[in-house]
């Protein structure tokens, strides 16, 4: 069976790694991977490759950025190319970047079978481009795999099929227990002059944050407010620093030296500094089920969450630039009490996906 798996951007990665290991090991199964090229850069893509074990892609349709339409399209168009000569039976999508809905749209509309793995979550927040590609990816995809019972629901109320809806649990998960040792093995606070338990670490991304300068800007002065009393570590997301550069607030974040800015981080090196923060400031969506996890406080710098198990059964609270220092303060008394692990975040769901895929046959 020619199962393809699409890898795309940073946290495709480590979604697409457990299930290609668990497939591998299958003698009927023939796990390939595409890479989109929607990431590119050394550090959000290449190095995610070799941490995670995983081959050169077998297909790299190198996209690169662009504008939404522009960078769909050319995913669309060169992934077509690639239907058109080799034989596939099924394709993988994971998480709700543009390249899941666009790799989506391009196979099902060749009639190839397509699994959604992450299906279900909603922010309900249609202003977000992952909530039209979730909205897009689960109405055309012939299997969802989903992580929590919210998002068997959503599907449901949405009129998905109930035969096409397979709780499995969430993969990411599988990705940490499976990179433990080597995150175990890395010492990045020694490297940084940071001390276990006494840190922040902040990441910012989403469009909302930092695509305005005033927002932006904003949120660079709350950081370093609550620099002064907890150091924070920023690994800055590409599209972060462009912005940060062109506001002109790169170099008042660099020159203060409660923060540390870094470039992204590979995997290992950033969830060994999530094991032994204190808290995690972000608006990441992989990042809220991680502290969930670990049991580590995350306040989310979003009004909404698609992932809102890790709010009423995890470690992970929403809030504004305004709410966060207090948040900050108050999440560090409350949380240690309640937090526990939702269902099926057990290290175990590309085995289940595996399970779901070998039913087909
Ligand atoms: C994308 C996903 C988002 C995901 C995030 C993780 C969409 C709509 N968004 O957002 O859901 O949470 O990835 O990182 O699919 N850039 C580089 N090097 C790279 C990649 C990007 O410099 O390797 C810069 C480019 O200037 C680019 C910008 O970052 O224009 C944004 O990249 P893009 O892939 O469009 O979206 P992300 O913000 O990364």
């Amino acid at each position: 069976m020619n199962i393809h798996l699409i890898a795309a951007a940073r946290p495709n990665f480590m979604k697409i790694a457990p299930l290609y290991h668990a497939l591998k090991k299958e003698k009927w199964a023939n796990p390939l991977i595409t890479h989109t090229g929607q990431h590119y850069d050394i550090n959000m893509s290449d190095s995610f490759f070799s941490e995670l074990g995983l081959p050169e892609p077998d297909f790299h349709l190198g996209v690169g950025s662009g504008t939404h339409a522009e960078q769909t399209g050319r995913i669309m168009m060169a992934y077509e190319s690639v239907l058109s000569k080799h034989k596939v039976d099924l394709v993988v999508v994971v998480g709700d970047v543009n390249s899941t809905l666009a790799v989506s749209l391009t196979a099902v509309k060749l009639g190839i079978k397509v699994a959604h793995l992450e299906a279900g979550l909603r922010s309900f927040d249609r202003t977000m481009p992952e909530e039209i590609n979730r909205l897009v990816t689960d109405t055309l995809a012939d299997i969802l795999w989903t992580p929590s019972p919210d998002a068997d629901e959503n599907l449901l109320r949405e009129g998905a099929g109930k035969e096409k809806i397979i709780r499995v649990g969430n993969i990411m998960i599988d990705s940490l227990e499976m990179a433990r040792d080597a995150i175990e093995k890395q010492n990045l606070m020694e490297n940084f002059g940071l001390v276990e338990n006494q840190y922040g670490i902040a990441t910012l991304h989403r469009p909302s944050n930092v695509d305005e300068p005033e927002m932006l800007g904003n949120l660079c002065r709350m950081l370093m407010k609550i620099s002064e009393k907890y150091r924070l570590v920023f690994p800055v997301h590409p599209r972060t620093k462009k912005n940060l550069i062109q506001y002109g607030l790169f170099d008042m974040l660099n020159d203060f030296e409660k923060i540390v800015l870094l470039d992204p981080l590979n995997y290992t090196g950033f969830m060994n500094l999530v094991f032994h923060c204190r808290f995690v400031i972000t608006d990441s969506g992989g990042v809220q089920e991680e502290t969930t996890y670990l049991g580590v406080p995350c306040m989310t710098l979003r009004p909404n969450t698609e992932r809102p198990i890790t709010i009423s059964q995890g470690t992970n609270r929403l809030c504004s630039p305004h709410d966060l220092e207090n948040g900050i303060d108050k999440i560090l008394t409350e949380i240690a009490h309640q937090a526990s692990v939702p269902e099926l975040w057990d290290g175990k769901t590309a085995q289940r996906v595996v399970e779901s895929i070998k039913n087909l046959q």
